[in-house]
């Protein structure tokens, strides 16, 4: 009998859940392949850091973007070596799959990732909303006749989604999250610094530095670049608060995007959500102050998920274990 395996496969980090075990792989969604024969030379973290660095020869990217499948054969072999490293699959035994794919995608789109990962080797494959799985990894009451927000803001996707009795009432995605902060950092330097940084550079500015509300205490980071005047390698020292301005623009279209969700809810439902209060998944949800400015622009309370870098694969990990009392929460193919 195969093992049953939960995916979390996103634009920046795929997590794997294996039944019986917790979370068994926690790992950048990242691939290097050498150009001439497509065969990956590096995987995860070591692809990561590859990532705006690799020689004539080698690319390192990403295979998912915006939360849909971006390269077939990329992502099918970067989840089949996932698989392998996790002993999810053998020789003898194939795996039951439960991944999540983004609300609001195509069927195009959704058969793309149930074929990719029938493509890594599963035996069969059922799909999962992720606000949904998401929703659960932040240990909401899904089923209740209640109405709860769940804001999962990724590397690719922001997903706002309105859950009662077990259902999305209401939904937007948005294709903006971590992926464009970064380039919005990116973006301010060249602009108000005349300084050109690489998007791992911005990332970091964001992790150590970055703040969404002027309230947090601040800091400062010195970065290397590309000087936009001599064309010659610069230091910068950079303020938290310039990275609080560059963020304003995507993070007012985050908030946008809770306003209008909240708009399309059902009034029973949106009285909950303002009783409440809503609720930030995905790495997003780690920005400092992130939490305090959509209160402020919004008047909803806002509540930070447990270990919101987890909670969807936690969530598919919670379906996985309820042995078939959530199974109504999958759409189950087999082939
Ligand atoms: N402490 C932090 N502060 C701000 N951003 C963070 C922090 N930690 C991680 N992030 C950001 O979170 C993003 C990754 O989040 P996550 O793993 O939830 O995305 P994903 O699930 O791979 O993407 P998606 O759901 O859009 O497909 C990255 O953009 C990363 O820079
Ligand atoms: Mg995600």
């Amino acid at each position: 009998m195969g093992k049953m395996v939960g995916v979390d496969l996103g634009t920046a980090n795929t997590l794997m859940f294996l039944k019986g075990k917790g979370i068994v792989l926690r790992a950048p969604s990242v691939v290097a392949i050498s150009k001439s024969d497509r065969e990956v030379v590096a995987l995860g973290r070591e692809a990561h850091r590859m990532l705006g660095r690799t020689p004539e020869g080698i690319l390192a990217f990403r295979p998912i973007k915006d939360g849909v499948i971006a390269d077939f054969d990329v992502a099918a072999k970067m989840l089949r070596a996932y698989f392998e490293i996790t002993g999810s699959i053998s020789l003898f035994s194939r795996p039951t799959v439960v991944i999540c794919i983004p609300y609001g995608v195509t069927d195009v789109e959704k058969r793309a990732v149930e074929d990719v990962t029938y493509q890594a080797g599963a035996r069969s494959v059922a799909l999962v909303d992720e606000p949904l799985a998401a929703a659960l990894g932040a240990e909401l009451r899904v089923g209740r006749a209640r109405g709860s927000m769940i804001v999962d803001i990724g590397g690719g996707t922001t997903e706002v989604a309105v859950i009662s009795m077990g259902g999305i009432v209401a939904s937007q995605s948005l294709r903006v999250a971590g992926d464009e902060f970064d380039e919005a950092i990116v973006e301010y330097l060249k602009k108000y610094r005349d300084i050109l940084v690489g998007n791992a550079t911005a990332e970091e500015l964001k992790l150590r530095i970055g703040t969404a509300h002027p309230s947090l205490p601040r800091g400062n980071m010195e970065v290397s670049g590309r000087s936009l005047r001599s064309g010659l390698g610069v230091t910068a020292t950079v303020q938290s608060d310039e990275i609080r301005e560059a963020l304003e623009r995507p993070l007012t279209a985050v908030i946008r995007t809770i306003k209008s969700t909240l708009e399309q809810t059902p009034p029973e439902l949106s009285a909950d959500i303002y009783d409440f209060g809503i609720t930030l998944t995905g790495g997003g949800a780690l920005l400092r102050g992130i939490d305090r400015l959509i209160m402020e622009k919004t008047g909803l309370r806002v509540n930070i998920a447990k270990d919101p870098l987890e909670c969807v694969c936690k969530g598919i990990g919670r379906i996985i274990e309820s042995e078939g009392s959530l199974g109504d929460l999958l759409q189950i193919r087999q082939r």
